[in-house]
């Protein structure tokens, strides 16, 4: 029996190329494997952007199309959307009453966002158990295996605590241990060199069109050294040359001599660094387009999602309700 996997993305807009070389290359090659169900995590993100919760059904069914053009195949794979999978907050719910406040109150993700994220106010009921919500994501499915990205570790090792709380105090092995598959954290910056985020508006998204990405790589940032067409240029520490060696990487030498040889400028290195980037973006756009003319199809998958989510959550719900005697 293949093993389960249970992950998630909040659907807090639309996604980049960070998301598809951190967790959505991942996910396409872990569906053969495993049995996966794979989740648009909305009562997450409500947690966070409940000022504007339009943002979450707007992001859902865009960030589900990016899943499917880029290789999630709903024959391999479960895809639900969160807030239609109602046993979740049945389980959330069971959680919470044995997860002590301690545990939540020094969960160091928690501690960070409070003290970073000031254009939100997180000083919520709700913000404080996000972890608990998803642990019980996690258990719901008795998910051996969960893709995370590092800063995901903590709730990861929150989930583990509450399984064997609930496990000891109904003494009845209910939940696995689940364990992380390390999501390795993707080496491409933003455009403007800080890390790649829509907060900070420096994103390519997966689903920009041609003209618009051409536009974006020329506002990239180059090395600041190079001023002029005759002056050489260090490719080693530009961010255009580190975006070749993931899209393009047999142009590197030829990048690498003509920047450090002052033989081609840095507007044509960079329209030739987007023409290369949309030769590998432009076979999924045909899926894409595919799927924005027939919603229908989506809605069809996601019911499908529903259905399968619901059966397999339910099974552990009885368990848990009769490990309770509930
Ligand atoms: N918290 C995760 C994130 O921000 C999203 C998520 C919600 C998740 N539930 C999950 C990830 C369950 C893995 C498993 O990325
Ligand atoms: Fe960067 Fe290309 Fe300009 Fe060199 S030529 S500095 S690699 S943009």
């Amino acid at each position: 029996m293949k093993k389960r996997i249970l992950s998630g993305m909040r659907p807090t807009g639309k996604l980049h190329l960070g998301h598809l070389a951190g967790t959505l290359d991942n996910w396409v090659k872990l569906q053969d494997e495993y049995e996966c169900f794979f989740m648009v995590a909305d009562w997450h993100a409500l947690m966070s952007e409940y000022e504007v919760p339009s943002v979450l059904v707007e992001s859902g069914l865009d960030n589900v199309i990016d899943w499917l053009s880029f290789g999630i195949d709903p024959k391999k794979a479960t895809i639900f959307v969160q807030s239609e999978v109602s046993t979740h907050l049945d389980l959330y719910m069971i959680l919470s009453c044995i997860t002590p406040l301690g545990w939540l109150e020094r969960c160091p993700t928690y501690k960070e966002q409070l003290r970073e994220i000031k254009s939100r106010d997180l000083h919520t009921y709700g913000f404080l158990g996000y972890p608990v919500l998803q642990a019980a994501d996690i258990l719901i499915y008795k998910a051996q295996k969960v893709p995370v990205g590092e800063d995901q570790l903590p709730h990861l090792e929150l989930t583990r605590e509450i399984a064997r709380r609930f496990n000891s105090l109904y003494k009845k092995e209910v939940f696995p241990d689940p364990e992380a598959i390390l999501t390795k954290t993707s080496r491409l910056l933003g455009l403007d060199g800080r890390k790649m985020s829509k907060s900070y508006d420096n994103a390519i998204n997966l689903s920009d069109s041609e003209e618009v990405i051409k536009k974006k790589i020329q506002t990239m940032f180059t090395d600041p050294k190079r001023v002029k067409l005759s002056d050489v240029g260090h490719p080693d520490t530009c961010n255009v040359y580190s975006y070749y060696l993931i899209y393009q990487p047999q142009a590197k030498e030829d990048v690498h001599d003509w920047c450090s040889k002052a033989k081609v400028g840095c507007t044509d290195c960079k329209r030739r660094l987007a023409l290369g980037l949309w030769d590998k973006l432009a076979p999924f756009k045909a899926k894409r387009k595919e799927l924005e003319q027939d919603k229908n199809q989506i809605k069809k998958i996601l019911a499908e999602g529903r259905e399968k989510a619901l059966e397999a959550t339910s099974k552990t719900m009885h368990e848990v309700k009769q490990a309770m005697g509930i």
